[in-house]
């Protein structure tokens, strides 16, 4: 099995304290942050900006993964590089030639993802497979935390890790919403490496600690 890397979403956090609770995450094992950029047009809600992530930066040595649920992310990805992230994902179906913008986040020194919605087929993703280094599929809609898992997407994550397998073997699947030790298994027994994970990980009754230890043990039972 290849490494699992944990990345709690912070929308789920308790924004009122949101630098205590990168902190927690940190210490409670997490391996990377997920942030949940909403514009208001891509999705209905607004949530936060590279601000928050420059503050946060200063809280935490994780890996600052920022997806952008933003309508035209090209006019924003400098000032997430500039904020500390070290990853910027953008969504496929507001790009028409993503190769572009994939590379921009490249040559700022980022790790560029491609992020398809449920709906949204992988078409094209082989010719442009060697330009990135994560693909995210989306395992609800997305737009909030707490929804459930849609169990239809799996298959397109085994098409994406086959397809990835041939051009670009390095390129890492992560997957986004519904995530817990339920869902776990599945999802990376079809080829999942990055478990975005929200409600999950905050609300469990055990804390932070024993849900990512939990989810780690769910990754490791596919075995
Ligand atoms: C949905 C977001 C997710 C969400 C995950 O639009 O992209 O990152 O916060 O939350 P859970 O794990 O609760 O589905
Ligand atoms: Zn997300």
């Amino acid at each position: 099995m290849n490494q699992i890397t944990i990345a709690p979403s912070m929308l789920c956090a308790d924004f009122a304290r949101l630098g205590e609770q990168t902190r927690q995450v940190e210490e409670a094992g997490a391996d990377w942050l997920h942030f949940d950029i909403m514009d208001g047009w891509f999705v209905e809600h607004i949530t936060f900006g590279p601000l928050v992530i420059d503050a946060l930066r200063g809280q935490t040595d994780l890996h600052c993964n920022a997806h952008l649920m933003v309508g035209n992310p090209a006019s924003h990805i400098q000032s997430f590089a500039r904020a500390g992230a070290d990853s910027v994902l953008i969504q496929r179906e507001v790009v028409s030639q993503p190769a572009q913008l994939l590379s921009r986040i490249r040559d700022l020194g980022l790790m560029a993802g491609l992020v398809f919605n449920p709906a949204t087929p992988l078409a094209g993703l082989e010719s442009i497979a060697d330009k990135l280094d994560i693909v995210l599929i989306m395992t609800v809609e997305p737009g909030t935390a707490g929804q459930k898992f849609m169990p239809a997407v799996l298959p397109k994550v085994r098409q994406a890790r086959q397809l990835l397998d041939e051009v670009n073997p390095e390129a890492r699947i992560m997957v986004d919403g519904g995530v817990d030790d339920q869902t776990t298994p599945e999802l990376v027994a079809a080829g999942a490496e990055i478990l975005v994970c929200g409600s999950y990980l905050f609300q469990h009754p055990d804390g932070l600690a024993a849900a990512i230890q939990s989810l780690r043990d769910a990754a490791g039972s596919t075995e």
